[in-house]
């Protein structure tokens, strides 16, 4: 690499206290899943609050790719849709995200064939799609893979009674998606019940589709012959609204996230209050005060919506870390996400692991260095314990957390803290 070319490094420079509000962004995993949806009609949709983040850009590619023609200008999309041929989403774009998948259900349900890159295993472990591809198979698809892809067609979907093995967000996403156009009345059960899954099925019922259940445990589908474009503003962030509500509590801080309903975040906050922060519910918006002298060790679980979400889970590490007594945390989702507490316990962090648990003997000071981004999630809990960690801490590897936060920067030092990014071939910033 050309050495004034340096791939972009944070450095957070700890010990400051935040304070102050601020607005997360339209919900990534929501708006993901709104842009693959839009394939199901001819036309152009708008969504609004999109965000303006590298999964986002990426899944704009993936449309483009397949002939739709997208426009986005201060977080609003238009995606036009009527020029789309292609049914084929290559390995660069799934490989570089994930939910690339997502398009196969609405191609299959308008075109009758989607061509998907296998996505392969990925750092939070081997992240199955059998769930996605049994329930198209059920629908009437011929599921077949060859050379690294798999492919569905299907002349005309129909309607199936399918009792999903385990709720998985995507599989059920992809499935609604498959079941909107199908042929008589779909019933999915033991379907994913995240607040993401309720925004995909406002956005479907306001294209056309029949569909009753969101967000419980049992979905109903009337299909219908077509679907029609519309217009939509995307939910908000509640892991960017989590984030910030640690990164604040770490520092001993007062922060207000707005544009985010307390409710979709429940268990999440109790597990604050059982810390010690001291919580504050409103309409649209949480407060929430730290005191890290009073903060205590408390268990965390991860699991399906309402549980503790997974994606909450780097973050917390970090709070408990600097949280007096022994925490256990367990992750239940993902197989492999505990792979950034090599980079915490070079911070400071005391923490053991062993299968799915995470054993943390809080109450340590963290002091900075320089650490990498394992993940998305991962990178902004290394961000949350260089704003704790005594000195100066350089995060590699960033473009994880591009992918997922909008702004982060600018957001963090509009709440006082020091935070730059760096891209100049300087060594030892810290
Ligand atoms: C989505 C979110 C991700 C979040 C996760 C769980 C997006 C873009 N990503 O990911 O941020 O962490 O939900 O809340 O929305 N599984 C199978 N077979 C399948 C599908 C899933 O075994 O066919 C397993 C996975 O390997 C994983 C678990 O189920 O262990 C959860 O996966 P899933 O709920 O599908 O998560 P994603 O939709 O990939």
């Amino acid at each position: 690499m050309a050495p004034d070319t340096v791939e972009p490094r944070l450095v957070v420079r700890g010990g400051q206290r935040l304070e102050g509000q601020v607005t997360v962004a339209g919900a990534k995993n929501s708006a993901l899943k709104l842009m693959a949806a839009s394939l199901l009609a001819s036309g152009t949709c708008t969504l609004h609050n999109v965000p303006d983040i590298q999964d986002v850009h990426t899944m704009r590619e993936v449309l483009e790719y397949l002939g739709a023609v997208v426009g986005f200008e201060q977080g609003t999309m238009t995606i036009d849709t009527t020029a789309v041929q292609s049914h084929v989403a290559p390995y660069d774009l799934v490989q570089r995200m994930r939910a690339s998948i997502q398009i196969m259900g609405p191609l299959v349900a308008r075109f009758g064939r989607a061509r998907v890159a296998m996505p392969g295993g990925c750092n939070l472990g081997q992240r199955k799609i059998d769930i996605h591809l049994r329930g198209l198979a059920e629908m009437g698809g011929q599921v077949r893979s060859d050379h690294g892809f798999v492919e569905v067609t299907a002349e005309k979907l129909h309607a199936v009674d399918m009792f999903l093995d385990y709720p998985s967000v995507g599989a059920t996403e992809n499935l609604l998606m498959a079941g909107v156009m199908a042929e008589g009345t779909t019933t999915l059960e033991n379907v994913a019940r995240e607040p993401e899954i309720i925004d995909l099925c406002k956005f479907l019922v306001s294209m056309g589709a029949d569909i009753t259940g969101a967000g419980s445990s049992t979905i109903r589908i009337n299909g219908v012959d077509k679907m029609h474009p519309t217009e939509h503003t995307v939910i908000g962030d509640r892991i960017e609204a989590g984030t910030f509500l640690i990164m604040g509590a770490v520092t001993g801080g007062d922060v207000e996230v707005n544009g985010i309903s307390p409710h979709v975040l429940d268990l999440f906050l109790s597990k604050l209050r059982a810390v010690g922060v001291q919580v504050q519910e409103n309409t649209r918006s949480i407060r929430a005060v730290g005191d890290p002298e009073r903060h205590s060790a408390v268990d965390v679980a991860t699991l399906p919506f309402p549980g503790f979400p997974t994606d909450l889970q780097a973050q917390m590490m970090v709070l408990l870390s600097v949280s007096k007594g022994v925490s256990v945390l367990t992750e239940n989702v993902f197989e492999n996400r505990f792979g950034f507490v090599d980079e915490l316990v070079r911070l400071g962090a005391d923490i053991r692991v062993d299968g799915n648990h995470a054993v943390i003997n809080g109450g340590r000071a963290l002091t900075g260095a320089i650490v990498r981004c394992t993940d998305l999630r991962a990178g902004a809990a290394l961000v949350a314990a260089g704003l704790v960690a005594e000195g100066c801490t350089e995060l590699r590897d960033v473009y994880h957390v591009d992918r997922g936060y909008e702004r982060l920067e600018d957001k963090l030092r509009s709440l006082g803290a020091d935070v730059e990014r760096v891209t100049a071939p300087v060594s030892g910033v810290c």
